[in-house]
């Protein structure tokens, strides 16, 4: 549970300190106030990335060097400075030097018009998905993907000195590393999507009795198949300087009615699928009390039926944080930003 952020040099704000109540606080204020940004602040402590810009640098503060983030937790203060080059990382005043040690120590799960994408977007969008939400759920998959990114590294390195009638012991060894790790996320991805689907089509139904979604993973490669591949490929790869085949190329189809949604749901179906999957997302999390949802800009364009669906979300014993323009909700601790000077 979030007691406190302080950032320093962080998009618009040269210095703010907030204060969260533990169920729900309510961030209104005009739109360029900020909101979106305290959000992403909170997010950045839980996965050392943004949610919205894929480079840091965006997150500095005009013509600063750095920004800074102190999140106080009820267990735990983290802190980190963004600078152009580096992110330095503290938890309870120690160094932290290695990022895994970091990452999701806190954790939290953001609703943001950006999700639209996961429906919509390119299967990176979806991979992203998966990746950050299963590091939040099991810290072996961090180590496995780690472990397969620097393989991974070290293939596409070797792939452009190697020529075809070079000795091909070390490719072949890379390659075996490559699927041992390569097995293990997508075995973890195949439970995944079948725990998510699950809630997913449930949730769906509670908005939506009449049509029906299904999630299916698509892994490049199949289980216990990288090795094979990547043997045979090789000629090919090497032509590419690539790897042309591996879970870093995987997706997931989202079917609407059995066929693809991406092509086939209307924008308001399209929204909806993107909520339902985020909030089978929070299922996942149901016995971990200490996720703290955060629900950017969702509400305020929803129908009221829709609207209560997200609405039961708020009685969950979960430390939710919602933005808008105008706070709808009486009894919720409501932070005006437009007033909060910097
Ligand atoms: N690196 C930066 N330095 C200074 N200002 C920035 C930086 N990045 C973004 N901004 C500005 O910060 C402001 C806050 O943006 P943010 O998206 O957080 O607002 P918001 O309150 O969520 O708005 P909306 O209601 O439109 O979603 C914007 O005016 C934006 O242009
Ligand atoms: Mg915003």
């Amino acid at each position: 549970m979030i007691e406190y952020l302080e950032i320093k040099n962080f998009r618009n704000f040269e210095q703010q300190k907030i204060t969260f109540s533990s169920s729900m606080t309510f961030l209104e204020g005009l739109n360029g106030s900020g909101k979106t940004s305290i959000l992403e602040a909170i997010y950045f402590v839980s996965l050392l990335k943004s949610f919205r810009a894929s480079d840091d640098k965006l997150l500095i503060n005009n013509n600063k060097s750095f920004a800074k983030i102190v999140l106080k937790t009820g267990d735990n203060l983290f802190e980190v400075v963004i600078s152009d080059s580096s992110k330095h990382l503290k938890i309870n005043n120690k160094v932290i030097t290695k990022m895994s040690d970091f990452i999701s120590r806190f954790k939290a799960i953001v609703f943001s018009p950006n999700d639209l994408k996961l429906v919509q977007g390119l299967p990176g969008f979806r991979r992203h998905f998966m990746d950050v939400t299963m590091v939040q759920l099991t810290k072996k998959y961090l180590d496995n993907l780690t472990v397969y990114r620097k393989v991974l590294k070290e293939r596409n390195a070797l792939l452009k000195h190697l020529k075809p009638k070079d000795d091909l012991t070390f490719l072949k060894i890379i390659n075996k590393r490559l699927a041992l790790e390569a097995d293990q996320i997508i075995e973890g991805r195949m439970l995944f999507i079948k725990k998510l689907n699950k809630s997913f089509i449930e949730r769906f139904k509670s908005f939506n009795p009449k049509d029906r979604v299904n999630l299916i993973y698509q892994p490049n490669s199949p289980l216990n198949s990288l090795e094979m591949i990547l043997n045979e490929r090789f000629e090919r790869d090497l032509v590419t300087q690539s790897t042309s085949a591996g879970p870093h190329r995987d997706d997931f189809l989202i079917e609407f009615n059995r066929k693809p949604a991406k092509e086939f749901a209307s924008q308001g179906q399209t929204r909806l699928i993107a909520i339902a999957l985020k909030l089978a997302l929070v299922d996942l999390f149901e016995r971990d009390q200490d996720v703290v949802i955060l629900l950017d800009d969702v509400l305020s364009e929803l129908d009221d039926d829709k609207k209560h669906e997200i609405e039961k979300l708020f009685t969950m014993k979960k430390q939710i944080i919602l933005t808008g323009t105008k706070s709808e909700y009486k009894n919720v601790k409501t932070i005006n930003l437009d007033r909060k000077r910097n």
